[in-house]
């Protein structure tokens, strides 16, 4: 019917673009400030533990079932049905992604967007580019709108390119260059006073709050928008994934690779904060409360590089190519998704698709920069909140109760020589039955009543 699929030409390609699409804005900037507001080290140390018992098991559900069935999440789903009535819940969790997906993309391009402003501000600063510079840097309907549609094009160019030729061979370049240009802007910040008020901001845990339902609930939903769950994205990735590969090794590693990349932005988000104190930058809002979101990563950080000069200029440019290759490498996974599903069932080629879901997302973009003060924080807590947990749910529920047991194993066992005598084996398949569901489905509860 239609061309051949895609696939990962390597290990190493796969990791690096499902660690890419995992590390994104939520690690550099969300996970960083979620802890900072939440209690240091109590929150770090919830985050760590739900990422492990919750997310990873979460995100194995999604690649086992997406290898298993090779083909995007409708598909894989109605193709694990017992019936009509779980092949219909099969087909509206698959769509639902698809929505999800597309909305979490529109205003991810928006933020991504400012990402890329930030970063010709800085080289127009470089280059003493004065006014250009102030107009990038300043917010703006119309620079929004130019910068959203300018980083769609980036994700579309990547894209249509295909799975190896596109999503692969620019993960495999950018992911490396995200993890060394990270390093180098800590050792940068700790040579700066202040930093280690931040460090102690971030490590030294207020143990009191640990237990708190609003912590644990910031925590898990942290965990699965970082890890890109519920919406189908790991799906289509494990779907590209040769049968000879250890999946639950995969796995693994790119928890591990978010998990790191989570805690180790802290240690130059919290510091830099700190530091910008210090200078006399203000870091708290009215209430009090640590500036988090879009303040301080276009405000209270900008202000900071300001202060130190010409150093300043090129460590802001920096962290905001830092924050582009972030906010692209998962911007293409989120892409894939819905062009994925239409390229399969449709006969048309990704070139196409592409076009025309880039042209909708954008609309729907703009739509968002048109009215932010409505619609931003609107959207961001339907699909992050609401439909990803609830989503991941689902999947659970088909990788544990709906999807025959023996089916399950034989996929796990295939690359994974001596599996069985594992720990993931042994638990694994209990534990997505039962406690993913059920620890998901309290907390999304916690959130609807809270
Ligand atoms: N994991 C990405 C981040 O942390 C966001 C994402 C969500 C990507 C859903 C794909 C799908 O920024």
């Amino acid at each position: 019917m239609s061309a051949p699929r895609g696939e990962f030409s390597s290990r190493f390609g796969f990791l690096m673009a499902a660690s890419g699409s995992a590390v994104g804005l939520g690690n550099i900037w969300g996970f960083p400030t979620n802890t900072a507001s939440n209690g240091g080290a109590a929150f770090l140390f919830t985050y760590i533990v739900l990422a492990f018992a919750i997310a990873y098991p979460a995100l194995m559900a999604e690649l086992i079932i997406g290898r298993h069935a090779k083909a995007n999440a409708v598909t894989a789903l109605r193709g694990l049905a017992r019936g009509p009535l779980t092949r219909a819940l099969g087909g509206m969790v698959g769509y639902a992604g698809m929505i999800t997906v597309s909305l979490i993309l529109s205003f991810y391009a928006i933020v991504s967007g400012w990402m890329l402003a930030m970063t010709m501000a800085s080289l127009a600063n470089l280059l003493q580019f004065d006014a250009a510079a102030d107009w990038l840097a300043t917010g703006s309907v119309v620079r929004d709108a130019i910068f959203t549609l300018g980083f769609m094009l980036m994700t579309l160019w990547v894209v249509t390119a295909g799975v190896s030729n596109g999503i692969e061979k620019w993960a495999s370049r950018l992911m490396p260059s995200l993890f060394i240009i990270l390093v180098c802007l800590i050792i940068y910040v700790f040579t700066l006073d202040g930093a280690m008020e931040g460090l102690r901001m971030y490590l030294v845990p207020d143990f009191s709050r640990m237990l708190e339902p609003g912590l644990v609930v910031s925590a898990m939903g942290q965990a699965f928008f970082s890890l890109s769950l519920g919406v189908g994205t790991m799906l289509i990735y494990g779907s590209y994934i040769n049968r000879r590969e250890n999946l639950p090794a995969l796995g693994r590693m790119v928890t591990l690779l978010d998990i790191s990349v989570a805690v180790t932005a802290g240690l130059l988000i919290l510091p830099a904060m700190t530091v910008a104190l210090n200078l006399g930058v203000p870091i708290y809002d009215e209430q009090g409360g640590l500036i988090a979101g879009p303040g301080l990563i276009i405000s209270v950080l900008p202000a900071l590089f300001d202060q130190i000069g010409l150093a300043g200029i090129l460590v802001s440019l920096a962290f905001f190519i830092l924050m582009t290759i972030a906010s692209l490498t998962s911007s293409i996974s989120m892409l894939e998704v819905p062009l994925a599903y239409v390229v399969e069932n449709y006969n048309t080629s990704r070139r196409r698709v592409g076009t025309w879901l880039t042209l909708g997302i954008t609309a729907i973009s703009l739509l968002i920069v048109f009215n932010f003060d409505t619609l931003f924080d609107l959207v961001v807590s339907l699909t992050t909140e609401y439909s990803q947990p609830l989503l991941g749910f689902f999947f659970a529920i088909f990788a544990g109760w709906i999807w025959h047991r023996n089916g399950i194993l034989q996929e796990i066992r295939q690359g994974s020589e001596n599996v069985e005598h594992t720990m993931f084996w042994r638990i694994w398949p209990v534990y997505v039955k039962f406690v993913v569901p059920v620890a998901i489905l309290a907390i999304y509860l916690q959130t609807l009543l809270g």
